[in-house]
């Protein structure tokens, strides 16, 4: 063990602002950068990069091991580099994207996949990850919902933290394990109309129930390091906000771990006009609590000098400069700097057959199947297999922000088709690009030629992996008119035909939902998707995802969301009446709800059953449903428990998930799930800015979102 406060009292001033310093790996890489380069611009001397304290965003190991080495040559201290990257949803085999996960409604799933990212992580030189990112979004016009588990606090939180415990495992010595670093605190996705970088503007109340407990359950998981966001959250930008940073962060939730600032966020203040002056944008993110500048150098140039004229205490620097080198003690970097880097670039720990199984089942438990007539699964006696569309054959496949992965090492969907139906006859035809301007119809009469004759199509539609994700905002998440048009034609040809989808985001699938019998929605599925999209559309695999984000009906009703209060005047779906709270051109519901998705199974829900109808604030009752597998096909539900509050003196949400179990059935198993509820179930923030329950009626469903079923009151005595 190295003696922190011994290190700590033999460094300048100036070496302890290199360890909150975060740069580039291109500073450090291109040797010319102290005359032509990134040094100019961040005012920095070769003398001050030998302080620097952690590196970002270098893309192979070869890379870290070099800066590592050279910087422990420099360094007067020694102190090792701490290295960081965005391992979001894997680091070279790519599993779903994390909105995807959360539709497995599966914690397993999520542990396997993180575990098997830090492993492939450490031998890429990854020490700490910027994820989970657990940002709540209800709006899909925003690109970055992809990273998110979706709009349910409980289930955000639940995969958040499911999320840190995989990463960081029971020791940081231990080399399987990388530190975590939850983002963006806070309330990023709540960005303005959907625009990302945009403002967030929303009451402490909304913030509290539904914005901030997934951050607060991975503090509670034992996050490492937390990054504040880009934004400002109402009127002020996170890094120089107290209610968060100090009142929420600190005081209430205690958090003690190393917090950074996202990329240049220090210096975003100067843009967000909360100060014309880099220096105060110094002291302002410091004094809030931000550790570590992540790519500005404003700490290195002024805080000597604000700390000369005591606007920040030396105490305080070392206190925040005694987390980072804390940080580093629990990851081992004292005694291994280099903590399984593979300098060959070429670890056979990466896209191993184990890795890929995983990351195929994976993607097969996040698929969704949105609708189904019948006509899936398909026979795999078929002789004839049209697939068609802008992602019939691409390893585009993997979505945004994939790290290493590498289109190239995706398994198509034609490929997952060819292992899956060695006998059968596949035709190929893109039929259109996936642009959301492509008019291209040229490939049309080739598609349509293709269907005419095939005993099944496949019509593989979507939106291009990168528009969505970091910057990539829509004002039109409608599935491409295009697209669409051959949907149409193909259709006419042959009616035996599914749509399988892919997106970032929940797009808006109406009109295909009109077109086509059958849709199963993969998302961005990753280096496996191919197979997982054949064994799902032939019935090798039962589908089992459940929606994680509603998908809108029109991307005029974003944002949309399921726990929505109380909406006055609603009458029955269907046309729009005057009066009655509805859209002229579409009823407020979504397409499809949150916690929608269909099985090739078929489960019945026979009963909810309450232990008792009444409960005091020290009882617990216990909840039982009965679910039927009435079919001769085996597969997964995920039971769901929902509680609305009837009356209280805020409005309550209509309906609010607060429990989920995902099973296995049998053909014909007959399964009765229990839920126990207690008191803190029922509470929600108060006006009086407290968590509290009301006595009084509460509806227990079952079910999902929108199609609640078997409801019981159960009322709360105080
Ligand atoms: C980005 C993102 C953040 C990421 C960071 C480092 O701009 O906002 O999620 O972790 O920079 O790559």
């Amino acid at each position: 063990m190295t003696d922190l406060k011994k290190l700590l009292s033999q460094m300048t001033v100036k070496e302890k602002l290199g360890q909150l310093t975060q740069l580039n790996a291109r500073v450090f890489i291109d040797t010319q950068a102290d005359i032509t380069g990134p040094l100019l611009n961040l005012k920095l001397t070769k003398e001050d990069l030998t302080t620097v304290g952690s590196v970002l965003n270098y893309w192979k190991p070869s890379e870290m091991v070099a800066i590592q080495r050279q910087h422990l040559k420099d360094d007067r201290n020694k102190i090792p580099m701490v290295f960081m990257m965005d391992v979001i949803h894997g680091y070279r085999t790519i599993f779903p994207l994390p909105l995807a996960l959360g539709c497995s409604f599966n914690t397993d799933v999520v542990t396997e996949c993180t575990k098997m990212a830090a492993r492939e992580a450490v031998a890429g030189g990854v020490q700490v990850t910027f994820t989970p990112m657990v940002d709540y979004v209800r709006d899909a016009r925003w690109g970055r919902v992809m990273e998110s588990c979706g709009e349910d606090a409980l289930l955000n939180s639940t995969m958040g933290a499911a999320q840190v415990k995989a990463f960081q495992g029971d020791d940081l010595r231990n080399k399987e394990n990388i530190a975590a670093c939850v983002k963006h605190f806070a309330a990023y996705g709540g960005a303005d109309t959907g625009l990302d970088y945009s403002p967030v503007d929303i009451s402490e109340h909304t913030l509290r129930e539904h914005y901030l407990p997934a951050y607060k359950a991975c503090i509670d998981a034992g996050v490492e390091m937390l990054m504040t966001s880009y934004t400002a959250v109402n009127g002020v930008p996170s890094n120089a906000n107290e209610w968060l940073m100090k009142k929420i962060l600190k005081d209430e939730w205690g958090f003690s771990g190393v917090v950074i600032s996202d990329y240049s966020a220090v210096k975003d203040l100067v843009e967000h006009a909360i100060t014309p002056s880099e220096k105060e944008a110094a002291e302002i993110a410091f004094n809030n609590g931000v550790d570590i500048e992540m790519v500005s150098t404003f700490y290195m140039s002024h805080i000597e000098e604000l700390i000369a004229e005591g606007k920040i205490s030396e105490e305080k620097l070392d206190e925040a400069v005694l987390r980072v080198l804390e940080l580093k003690e629990k990851l081992g970097l004292f005694e291994d700097p280099y903590r399984g880097a593979c300098e060959t670039d070429d670890s056979e720990v990466w896209l191993t057959e184990e890795n890929r199984d995983i990351a195929r089942r994976a993607a097969e438990e996040c698929a969704i199947l949105l609708k189904n007539d019948g006509t899936l699964p398909f026979s795999k006696d078929v002789k004839k297999v049209a697939l068609i569309g802008p992602f019939a054959d691409t390893g585009d496949i993997i979505g945004f922000w994939a790290c290493s992965g590498r289109p190239s090492e995706s398994i198509t969907v034609k490929e997952g088709l060819r292992r899956l139906l060695p006998g059968a006859e596949i035709i190929v035809e893109k039929g259109c690009g996936y642009e959301f301007n492509d008019t291209d119809k040229s490939g049309f009469a080739a598609a349509v030629e293709a269907a005419k004759g095939a005993d099944a199509v496949i019509l593989c539609l979507g939106e291009p992996q990168d528009y969505s994700g970091e910057g990539n905002s829509r004002v039109d998440i409608s599935l491409h008119k295009i697209q669409l048009e051959l949907a149409r034609e193909i259709v006419a040809v042959n009616k035996n035909t599914a749509a399988l989808t892919f997106s970032g985001r929940p797009l808006v699938l109406s009109e295909l939902d009109e077109t086509v019998p059958a849709i199963l929605h993969m998302w961005f599925p990753g280096t496996e998707g191919g197979n997982a999209a054949a064994n799902l559309l032939f019935g090798e695999v039962n589908p089992s995802g459940k929606v994680s984000m509603s998908f809108p009906r029109a991307t005029g009703q974003c944002p949309i969301y399921y726990n929505r209060t109380k909406v006055i005047r609603q009458g029955p779906t269907g046309p729009h009446t005057k009066n009655v709270a509805s859209f002229i051109e579409c009823d407020m519901t979504p397409l499809y709800s949150f916690g929608h998705g269909l099985s090739y199974s078929s489960f019945k829900y026979e009963s909810l059953e309450l232990s008792s109808d009444k409960m005091g604030v020290d009882d617990k009752v216990t909840v039982k449903i009965t679910v039927h597998n009435e079919s001769d096909v085996p597969g997964k539900e995920t039971v769901m428990l929902y509680m609305r509050d009837v009356f209280a003196s805020n409005a309550r949400p209509m309906q609010q998930l607060i429990a989920f179990k995902k099973l296995h059935f049998e053909a014909g198993e007959r399964r009765t799930v229990e839920f126990t509820v207690d008191e803190p179930m029922l509470r929600f923030w108060g006006n009086d800015h407290k968590k509290i329950s009301e006595a009084g009626e509460f509806e227990i469903s079952t079910g999902y979102a929108d199609h609640l079923i078997h409801t019981k009151s159960l009322w709360l005595e105080k």
